[in-house]
């Protein structure tokens, strides 16, 4: 996600600023910007696209922008492509506020509407100039302090944020604002610091204060002040940061895959937050940001669903929701196949490719192909700007931000997301769903983030099995249905990150060969979700249990018949069975996880792989 760094001091604003957020580069990003100002004169700004090394060379290392006072920041685009323009920071037209930002502001059309009104203009696409010129309308309506302008937007804002903001009026201060957005504050002798994360100021001072959510901060050279909402100054407790760099990098978490993990519930409340709407009572999903009209829905009479590794399990998974929400045949196909056959694709078929990089080879071959024969395509991408987002006709972004583990979770979380939001706009714009079921199963969908939460928070059990089996050298991970998609990607895990050959079977299959591989103390794991089909599948466990397999259920809270069946179960929170894929699979994530920890292994950069395979 993005970075932030600000300083107030009496040294030179910009090499620290441009050092901090080089500490900040592990997290990803597009485009870089510092703002700085020289005593009472208006800040200085320098922007560049790509990487950080521009914008050094752009400001000789920082010693061509002078100024004591400054704010930093690197961009991983979600609104708007990653140009320079685009980049932070942003400012008013006069200059009167300028600002950089990190989280999402969902309402900012309906904001930026409200400004359009009042006469303000627009450079960038991005919701951060929004939230700045709300901030400058608010200080000039009421004539208000930074404080009190900052509150009336807090007030008027919905999403996520760490705003950290420059008034022209009051040089040699910045204000900051958060919530759900990372911010902490750097306390240091006659110079204070601000960040998104602490390796950006760890060179320089390791006590910091962490303000909460709704909470607001001037800050000069010998002053931190921390605000709430009422403009009343709170008392906030001096931490000692007791971390070395590179465990401050992945967050105090021993990997970033375990990072990514627990970031997981609040990345998929933004996913359905860029897509899902609330007029008074009513929630409604808003595919207009992707391009598609309800009558281009109405009119698609079969989707493809295409992607490499994880993100063709995630078809696999989705082709299940959407042919029983919006009753539209679903074929799932692996890239690299799709590309080199003759599928019979027709005219009204929309062929939609899932991926994180948005640069995977032969995704971008099969749709380029399917552009070819003429067939609409829709990208479900994470990285704003990527080969498959500019040239699918259409796109809808996954807000996972940037993941650096090699093996995907939160991004596999958001693509199931944008694939159950589509199942549920199909639906809905082809009549298939009322609008009560519409609005039963949003509702619904708004409570995984919390489910994913409590299933994580019980990790300790998982962690406890898997230093029991991490010396296993088989395991077959079983499911029928949609729970054969989970199974698929919970044996990818166990594969790709702790080296134990795993095989994903439809539970029904295995006794037409595979079950003669099944000897003592083999490690069979069920996916148990689907009500139809539970007891099947538990079926099918218990024949591998009587020829010796030791049986892991994974299954929804309340089928506790499960007990006497596996040697070990875990719950997940119940749901609707539609999106099982979304809770099911966290354990599968923790259990690979943690059976690489106690096989020693380089969790974050298995061997022989990359992060993005741009070869075919
Ligand atoms: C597995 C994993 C890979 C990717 C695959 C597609 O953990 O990360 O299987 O899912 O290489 O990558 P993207 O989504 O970038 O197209």
């Amino acid at each position: 996600m993005c970075g932030i760094v600000g300083y107030i001091g009496k040294k030179q604003a910009a090499p620290i600023l441009l050092e901090g957020l080089s500490k900040l580069e592990y997290r990803g990003y597009d485009s870089a910007g510092i703002a700085v100002r020289d005593g009472d004169q208006d800040p200085a700004v320098v922007k560049a696209q790509g990487r950080l090394s521009v914008l050094v060379d752009k400001t000789d290392g920082g010693r061509a922008v002078p100024g004591t006072c400054g704010i930093g920041h690197t961009r991983w685009a979600t609104h708007g492509e990653p140009t320079e323009t685009n980049a932070h920071p942003h400012a008013s037209d006069d200059i009167n506020v300028i600002a950089v930002h990190n989280g999402i502001i969902e309402n900012f059309q309906e904001l930026k509407d409200k400004l359009l009104r009042n006469g303000y203009t627009f450079q960038s696409e991005t919701d951060t100039e929004v939230a700045v010129k709300l901030i400058d309308y608010y200080y000039k309506k009421y004539q208000v302090g930074p404080i009190d302008a900052i509150a009336k937007t807090m007030v008027r804002v919905r999403g996520s944020y760490a705003l950290v903001v420059m008034f022209k009026d009051y040089p040699g201060e910045i204000y900051a604002a958060r919530k759900d957005s990372p911010l902490i504050l750097g306390l240091g002798e006659s110079e204070n610091f601000l960040a998104s994360d602490v390796p950006a100021i760890l060179d320089h001072t390791r006590k910091v204060i962490y303000p909460d959510n709704y909470e607001m901060v001037r800050m000069t050279t010998d002053i931190v002040e921390v605000y709430n909402l009422n403009g009343d100054v709170t008392e906030k407790p001096v931490t000692e940061v007791t971390w070395d760099a590179e465990a401050a990098e992945k967050g105090g978490y021993e990997h970033f895959m375990m990072k990514e993990i627990h970031e997981q519930p609040k990345v998929i409340k933004d996913t359905i937050n860029s897509v899902v709407k609330k007029q008074e009572d009513l929630y409604t999903l808003d595919l207009s940001g992707c391009g598609l009209s309800d009558d281009e829905m109405r009119q698609i009479s079969r989707v493809w669903i295409i992607g490499c590794g994880s993100a063709y399990h995630v078809g696999v998974c989705s082709q299940y929701v959407m042919e029983d929400l919006a009753e539209i045949p679903v074929r799932v196909e692996l890239a690299s196949e799709f590309r080199y056959r003759k599928l019979g694709l027709q005219k009204d078929d929309l062929v939609i490719v899932i991926s994180q990089s948005g640069e995977t080879a032969d995704s971008l071959a099969a749709l380029r192909k399917a552009k070819e024969l003429g067939i609409s395509t829709l990208g479900i991408v994470n990285v704003v700007g990527s080969s498959i987002a500019r040239e699918a006709d259409y796109v809808l972004y996954t807000l996972a931000g940037p993941e650096i583990a090699v093996a995907t979770t939160k991004a596999f979380s958001c693509q199931l997301i944008a694939c159950h939001l589509l199942s549920i706009g199909f639906a809905s714009a082809a009549g298939k769903i009322d609008n009560a079921t519409v609005q039963k199963m949003i509702v619904e969908m708004l409570t995984l983030p919390e489910k994913v939460e409590k299933i994580i928070e019980d990790k300790a059990r998982i962690q406890w099995f898997a230093s029991k089996f991490a010396h296993a050298s088989d395991a077959f991970v079983i499911g029928r249905g949609l729970d054969y998609g989970i199974a698929m990607e919970g044996s990818l895990k166990m594969k790709e990150i702790s080296y134990i050959h795993s095989e994903a079977y439809a539970a029904g299959e295995l006794k037409h060969g595979t079950i003669s591989l099944i000897e003592s103390g083999t490690l069979v794991i069920g996916v148990a979700t689907q009500p139809d089909l539970v007891k099947k599948t538990i079926s099918n466990m218990v024949e591998t249990g009587s020829r010796g397999a030791y049986l892991f259920a994974i299954t929804f809270s309340g089928n506790y018949y499960l007990e006497d069946r596996a040697d070990f179960v875990t719950y997940i929170p119940k749901t609707d069975p539609h999106y099982a894929a979304s809770l099911a699979v966290i354990p599968l994530q923790l259990l690979s996880y943690y059976m690489s920890v106690n096989r020693g292994l380089d969790v974050d950069k298995p061997r022989n792989l990359a992060k993005s395979v741009t070869v075919e």
